[in-house]
């Protein structure tokens, strides 16, 4: 009997306890969740209950409205210290004051919390302590970054520039650049083996290809905030390439987005892409002109390339024709230009400068830290400026750019600077009217580490043909 009591109260306390876990898990998500508020409210003027027709007595958990990312409750229930109520539940259903209004004060004006306003790059919310609370990025304009510049012998000066102020650094590597880094076996790629006769070759100390070929050295483009210099400095170097093989019989200035558009193969349009690929497209399909095929710079980020609106087909002979009219109304000239393999030269700093001097301008990769953004004028070289910062002030990511020429500068104690002259692709309001000197024979961020050049496929009907177009006009 008493073994029987025994049992049955055992027995008792274990249905008991499973009741009561079961109550606890039958808490409802409602009841769980975190409170809306926490960083004070978000858009404290909003209509959300207003806009709902009214608010509700008690608890009722289908009374809600979406807010934000989220719900708000326009119940009663909802104004228990977790509170998930939208936030003109206090204002509209109690006729009172929010309870996490706090004020920030700001030139002067006052804010209430979850107001916002942008500082650079960076969202600041007036907290409900009173107090802002701002993000804390690296962005790409940074007053003492320039300063720092400026004020420190570096052999180059910084400016301010409006198309890159209130992007974060994040933002500039990820939309500005948009080369991928050649994988190991492209890097390792055969270099050419140039004959490099000392005594003849004579290297001159200054040389500038749009100096030597007038009208034939295209200027520099602007990618906005497309990632795509994959596509912007292949084009480049194969218009110049073209424009000198042909002696100026065709000078196209060839069209990046033919290439963002089309060359879509293992290629990232405005995410990022790789010259390799766009070397093999340009050789196998061939692109036509930025004047039938003008690049659009994306209006928002993550940028839309958009649909590719022309490829091109055989002709025989290894010629090719466009399949479509241009996409731009302005011209019917859809002739497609092809290259040559593209060929890799040394990283040594001679080879280099006989092959600009002789064939023209060539590809480089650059790899582009926070400095470099703000560049504005002289020799380039990475500097320590941020280095007291911390680390997220400090990045890199991977770009390319044209090389057209070299020079060098006598310092003040009479030591010789050498430079490379390259293109970069951010419009001609940047550096020096679009173009950049970097310091060379030093592999400066990489730039002589994976250089590229091309030949056009020209040929002598080519060149009748062309020139035919040109007297037509
Ligand atoms: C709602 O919450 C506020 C602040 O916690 C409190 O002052 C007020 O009395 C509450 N109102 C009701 C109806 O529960
Ligand atoms: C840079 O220029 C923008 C306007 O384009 C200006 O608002 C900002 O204060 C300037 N920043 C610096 C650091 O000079």
């Amino acid at each position: 009997m008493k073994l029987l009591l025994a049992i049955a109260v055992v027995l008792l306390l274990v249905v008991m306890e499973g009741m009561a876990a079961r109550g606890t898990s039958r808490r409802t998500k409602r009841e769980l969740m975190s409170p809306l508020h926490m960083g004070g409210i978000r858009d404290p003027f909003g209509s959300y209950c207003e806009r709902r027709g009214g608010c509700c007595p008690g608890r009722d958990d289908q009374c809600t409205v979406p807010y934000l990312d989220t719900i708000c409750y326009c119940d009663l229930f909802c104004n228990r210290t977790v509170s998930d109520c939208c936030p003109d539940f206090w204002g509209h259903c109690l006729g009172i004051s929010p309870p996490f209004i706090g004020t920030c004060e700001r030139n002067g004006h006052k804010f209430l919390s979850g107001q916002t306003y942008k500082d650079n790059c960076n969202l600041c919310t007036c907290g409900t302590t009173g107090r802002w609370e701002c993000e804390q990025q690296a962005c790409l304009i940074e007053r003492d970054l320039i300063q720092g510049v400026n004020r420190g012998n570096y052999g180059w000066r910084a400016a301010n520039y409006s198309q890159f102020y209130g992007m974060s650094l994040d933002e500039g590597l990820r939309y500005r650049l948009g080369t991928q880094r050649p994988s190991r076996t492209i890097m390792n790629m055969n270099e050419m083996q140039m004959n490099m006769d000392s005594q003849n070759d004579h290297i001159p100390q200054y040389f500038n290809a749009a100096e030597k070929w007038p009208g034939k050295i295209h200027e520099p483009l602007d990618q906005g905030n497309c990632a795509a210099s994959w596509a912007f400095s292949t084009a480049a170097v194969a218009s110049d390439r073209i424009s000198i093989q042909s002696m100026g019989h065709m000078t196209p200035q060839l069209s990046p987005q033919n290439l963002i558009s089309c060359d879509t193969r293992n290629q990232g349009g405005c995410a990022g892409g790789r010259i390799d690929g766009a070397w093999w497209y340009l050789r196998r399909r061939g692109v036509v002109t930025e004047e039938c095929y003008p690049f659009s710079a994306p209006q928002q980020t993550p940028a839309e390339v958009g649909r590719c609106m022309m490829q091109s087909r055989s002709v025989g002979r290894g010629k090719r024709q466009a399949t479509a009219r241009c996409p731009s109304t302005h011209t019917y000239h859809n002739d497609i230009y092809q290259s040559t393999p593209p060929y890799r030269l040394s990283s040594n700093e001679k080879e280099i400068m006989k092959e600009i001097m002789n064939n023209g301008p060539v590809q480089a990769i650059l790899e582009v830290h926070e400095d470099f953004f703000v560049y504005k004028s002289g020799i380039y070289k990475h500097t320590d400026v941020s280095s007291t910062k911390p680390p997220h002030h400090r990045k890199h990511n991977t770009h390319s750019v044209r090389i057209i020429g070299w020079g060098e500068e006598r310092n003040y104690d009479g030591t010789m600077k050498k430079y490379w002259i390259a293109a970069n692709s951010w419009g001609k309001n940047w550096g020096e009217n679009g173009y950049f000197r970097i310091a060379r024979g030093e592999n400066e961020c990489e730039i002589e580490a994976f250089v590229i050049g091309v030949w056009g496929r020209v040929t002598m009907e080519d060149m009748q043909n062309h020139h035919h177009h040109n007297r037509r006009k």
